[in-house]
């Protein structure tokens, strides 16, 4: 038999570090229980001294997820390990993944500390997060940019220290597989004690290297991979889940290791973090993209009705395609409801929200007779209520004809006291942004606007993602209606109420 591959998600840590990602506890909660029916191994729930809000959502994953490892990151040192200890504390097993750089750029230009000194600081972080768990995870930042015989040091005396799990990131995305591998070789067969732990890789996508660097290193030795679902993260992003987990169970001729996640469970995860974070999947993005089961060309569509894997090397299904399944209608009761959303692992954590889901739902319905697994998805993801709402849309009306300007008319309630604001603009979508810029003010610039049809047919809801900065914070907001200018009017509000809460948030690599 072979060992399981560790398949550690980072997600709510490192993905949440894409522009405009940020998520609020509910959000990430909810991931967190996706991640754990599809049996994740290790969640990096957050970076608890990041900020208040960072701390209590991996607390609250900490409390509610029981069959994953929950780790908070921690830099390398007692305030953020003490914390991390803290936010980590209910689960029912935890790890501490603290951190330093290795490479010599980072030392000498960021941390401002000698190679030695290094070393001391990261023997004595293990140290301290021992006295939280006897799980810990040490990282040697930029390990790909280090040097070889730095690393053999560093990582020999965290082991003796007491770290459990070593990683590599290449965290910058700078290396190329075959490189990789070898440093993973190397590591293995220098590191004196290297039997005593488990290795890891955690790899950065600014080559679009990733993916192939991370199984690169399995080959080579690892037993763990960072990753995150649709290979969100910092830049250009961190290995994608679904690709290596679905790379090493369709080769199993090469890999030394097997898959023991719950692969039908990728999809909807793929879904979920798409549209809570308002990153678009790809349509041709692998495994998840809308089109990485369609075939297309003739023949291949000839060869896959008479023999499947012809064209196919992977089934749609084990990656958790379904048909488009009419699941409820404008009879249906709260009950049935209730059930769809938890058969859809949905779990909503009040009578209160899940009041105002079914309301949503019955607006739904009276619009659009048939409704899908993903309109509910929609329907309770992009349009919960904020933590903080302060503008809410009560009115729209948005005239375009041939030939004139388009025109919007918006009503407000902002903060409970209605407000309107009128505006021509290019188009309706840009004319109802500008009424209501007209009330807000709110000085933010549209950095994107995108929308998505979340089922076919032309009565299909449209989800729009909006993302709005103002200084130095970058938010994403979603909207979801089978009219396109109040899914697009939802959607900037949304944006327009993230921007209002504050939430200061320290970024781990700096
Ligand atoms: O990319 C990186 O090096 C990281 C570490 C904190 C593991 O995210
Ligand atoms: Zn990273």
């Amino acid at each position: 038999m072979k060992p399981s591959l560790i398949v550690f998600d980072t997600t709510l840590r490192d993905g949440e570090q894409s522009p405009g990602a940020s998520m609020t506890r509910e959000e990430k909660l909810r991931i967190a229980r996706q991640l754990e029916k599809m049996r994740v191994d290790v969640i990096e729930a957050g970076f608890a001294a990041a900020s208040a809000g960072d701390f209590e959502a991996i607390r609250a994953i900490a409390e509610n997820i029981r069959e994953s490892t929950i780790c908070s990151l921690a830099r390398a040192n007692e305030s953020d390990i003490l914390r991390a200890g803290e936010a980590v504390l209910p689960a029912a097993r935890k790890r501490i993944h603290t951190f330093i750089a290795t490479s010599p750029i980072h030392m000498e230009k960021k941390l401002r500390m000698t190679p030695d000194e290094v070393l001391e600081q990261a023997v004595k972080a293990i140290g301290w997060a021992r006295q939280h768990t006897d799980d810990v995870e040490f990282s040697a930042e930029d390990a790909g940019r280090s040097d070889l015989d730095f690393l053999c040091r560093v990582f020999e005396a965290v082991i003796k220290a007491g770290a459990t799990t070593i990683n590599v990131p290449d965290t910058v995305g700078y290396n190329l597989p075959r490189q990789f591998s070898h440093t993973l070789a190397q590591l293995l067969a220098r590191v004196p004690n290297a039997d005593k732990v488990i290795w890891s890789v955690h790899c950065h996508n600014d080559l679009g290297l990733a993916v192939a660097n991370s199984l690169a290193a399995i080959e080579a030795g690892a037993r763990q991979v960072e990753c995150t679902i649709n290979g969100l993260g910092e830049r250009a992003g961190n290995a994608a889940l679904e690709e290596i987990v679905m790379a090493v169970r369709t080769r199993p001729d090469i890999f030394p290791v097997g898959i023991a996640l719950d692969t039908t469970q990728i999809v909807p995860a793929s879904r979920l973090v798409s549209q809570i974070t308002g990153y678009p999947v790809q349509p041709n993005k692998a495994i998840v993209g809308a089109n990485a089961f369609a075939h297309e060309a003739g023949i291949h569509q000839d060869g896959v009705l008479k023999h499947r894997e012809t064209y196919e090397i992977m089934r749609a299904e084990d990656v958790g395609w379904k048909e488009n399944k009419l699941v409820l209608g404008k009879h249906s009761g709260r009950n049935a409801f209730k059930k769809r959303l938890s058969e859809l692992g949905i779990v909503l954590e009040s009578e209160e929200a899940l009041n105002g889901a079914f309301a949503r739902f019955k607006e739904l319905a009276d619009k659009k007779h048939e409704i899908f697994d993903e309109d509910l998805q929609s329907l309770v993801c992009s349009e919960a209520v904020p933590e903080q709402e302060c503008y809410r849309l009560n009115y729209s009306r948005v005239a375009s004809e041939t030939g004139e300007v388009p025109h919007a008319r918006i009503i407000l309630s902002v903060e409970g006291e209605e407000r309107t604001g009128e505006a021509d603009g290019s188009g309706p979508v840009d004319a109802a942004f500008r009424a209501i810029e007209q009330i807000a003010q709110s000085g933010a610039k549209l950095l994107l606007y995108s929308v998505n049809a979340i089922t076919t047919g032309t009565d299909a809801q449209g989800e729009v993602t909006v993302r709005l900065a103002r200084e130095d914070r970058v938010v994403n907001g979603q909207g979801a209606d089978t009219d396109i200018v109040i899914a697009s009017a939802k959607a900037y509000l949304n944006a327009l109420n993230k921007l209002q809460t504050h939430r200061e948030k320290l970024n781990p690599q700096l």
